[in-house]
């Protein structure tokens, strides 16, 4: 391991909620110190669940000394046979693996000569636009190309509609052989992929039963592109772990997704409704994605855990990226409506310095610029953003990582995992499920035939109809 967990630990500040920073906008220490109890029932849920039901992902850090090996044989097996590897996923078996590869690799990976990437070509197909199909075949070829079908459900349209046309292709092609360029990451037991992978002898990792979607990046689904570029998934394991140990208590003040999570609620009953992710580092503007499916889907929710019909509740997550959005979005946070909360996550040190080189003298308005670096920029312009947004008494807090590696990405993917988990909690409902998904997932299979779904094409024909004099 390259990282001390002395020198990579990630730090949570929370300031700029509080009163003492925002006055009246802010929280109070009396509102926060209220939440105490409700944040300790929410933490003793999250650990008595750890390992069970739809908590499989707490294991995960853990238990699978014997799937990384696997991974990594197969990740390395991959590298030297292979010149592209392409994911066919969608959702939580596509954010993770894109949130991932772009953190950790070289920002143009695909661009560079192949002498300077440690894998093969990489890319994650989670749309169904024929465009994008067509597209990929122009740029890859099939025959040195690895698959990688994910899918837990093993039935997801999205995902076997590409599985279909990349096997077509590959027995086209390759006959007999087209087995041995495509491997499935599914579940055990359910769905159709399984069933396929079995029939046609395909290499087959699998999704935990207790592991959904957007909480499965540090299983398979996450670990195997992982390595196929590199990334070194022992690191960012381990990197969950210390986040683990890192949340091991109760106390609001000492777990800092607890406090995250308490924060956030409290901000949700006040009608905070947004939740703007703002890091300042393109290799985390996917984690922002990754994120924005874990609080959507996760929080978003009619029902509390009793089964009772309640007034929905969640938060609408939206991604903004430093300083980019800056200049997009920012007027909204500083000026709109006070009904979002902003994270920012900031980078002590980025992996390389760029100067800012002499020039334009007679120009002090440009020139105050040069023997600066754009590390020093990039620093400035997002303390300048949290001070405007903070004296513009909009609650925001700052999550800071030392540098960007393996080990602090697993640390962020779990302290959000966990935070997601307590917030749930807090909020009395079942943050593992996803029933508005599973709708349009069934819609769609009524509209294309599936058989079974017979009632529920009923239902869509008897749905009300749009009528021709609203459409313009
Ligand atoms: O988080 C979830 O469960 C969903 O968003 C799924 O990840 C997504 O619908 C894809 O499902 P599957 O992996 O079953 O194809």
């Amino acid at each position: 391991m390259r990282y001390s967990k002395k020198d990579m630990k990630i730090r949570v500040d929370y300031n700029n909620m509080m009163q003492s920073v925002l006055g009246k906008n802010g929280v109070s220490d009396k509102t926060l110190n209220a939440m105490a109890d409700e944040a300790k029932k929410a933490f003793e849920a999250v650990e008595a669940g750890k390992g069970k039901d739809m908590m499989g992902w707490a294991d995960l850090p853990y238990k699978q000394n014997e799937i990384v090996a696997d991974i990594l044989d197969t990740a390395k097996y991959i590298r030297k046979n292979f010149e592209y590897f392409v994911v066919l996923g969608i959702g939580g078996s596509a954010l993770g693996p894109i949130a991932t590869f772009q953190a950790i690799n070289h920002l143009h990976y695909n661009d560079l000569k192949k002498s300077k990437r440690k894998g093969p070509k990489f890319y994650v197909e989670d749309n169904v636009d024929p465009e994008r199909m067509a597209a990929l075949l122009d740029v890859i070829d099939v025959e040195k190309t690895m698959f990688n079908v994910i899918t837990k459900s093993g039935s997801t349209s999205e995902t076997m509609t590409q599985y279909l046309i990349i096997n077509a292709i590959l027995k086209e092609k390759l006959g007999d052989k087209a087995k041995d360029h495509i491997i499935a990451t599914t579940s055990r037991e359910k769905g159709n992929l399984i069933k396929i992978a079995k029939a046609e002898s395909y290499k087959t990792f699998y999704i935990p039963d207790g592991v959904g979607g957007r909480f499965s990046e540090l299983c398979p689904v996450g670990l195997l592109p992982a390595a196929v570029t590199g990334v070194d998934i022992k690191a960012m394991l381990a990197g969950a772990k210390f986040m683990d140990s890192q949340c091991n208590t109760a106390n609001l003040k000492k777990n800092p997704a607890l406090v995250l999570a308490a924060l956030q609620v409290i901000g949700m009953r006040d009608g905070k409704n947004v939740g703007v992710m703002m890091p300042y580092a393109d290799g985390l503007k996917y984690i922002a994605d990754w994120y924005c499916q874990l609080w959507a889907e996760s929080l978003g929710k009619n029902v509390d855990l009793q089964g009772n019909k309640i007034d929905g509740v969640g938060q609408t997550p939206v991604k903004s990226l430093g300083v980019t959005d800056q200049h997009s979005q920012v007027q909204l946070y500083t000026a709109g409506p006070a009904d979002k909360i902003i994270t920012f996550i900031g980078v002590d040190n980025y992996r390389t310095e760029v100067k800012i080189a002499e020039g334009c003298e007679d120009i002090p308005s440009v020139n105050f610029l040069c023997g600066h670096t754009m590390n020093e920029l990039i620093q400035a312009e997002r303390k300048a953003t949290e001070y405007a947004i903070t004296k513009a008494g909009k609650q925001n807090y700052t999550i800071m990582l030392p540098m960007l590696n393996e080990y602090t990405l697993g640390q962020l993917m779990y302290l959000f995992m966990l935070q997601t988990s307590y917030a749930g909690a807090m909020l009395n409902i079942n943050t593992f499920d996803q029933p508005g998904v599973e709708e349009g997932k069934n819609a769609t299979y009524a509209l294309l035939g599936r058989p079974g779904y017979d009632e529920k094409r009923a239902e869509l024909a008897n749905a009300p109809q749009k009528q021709a004099k609203y459409t313009i």
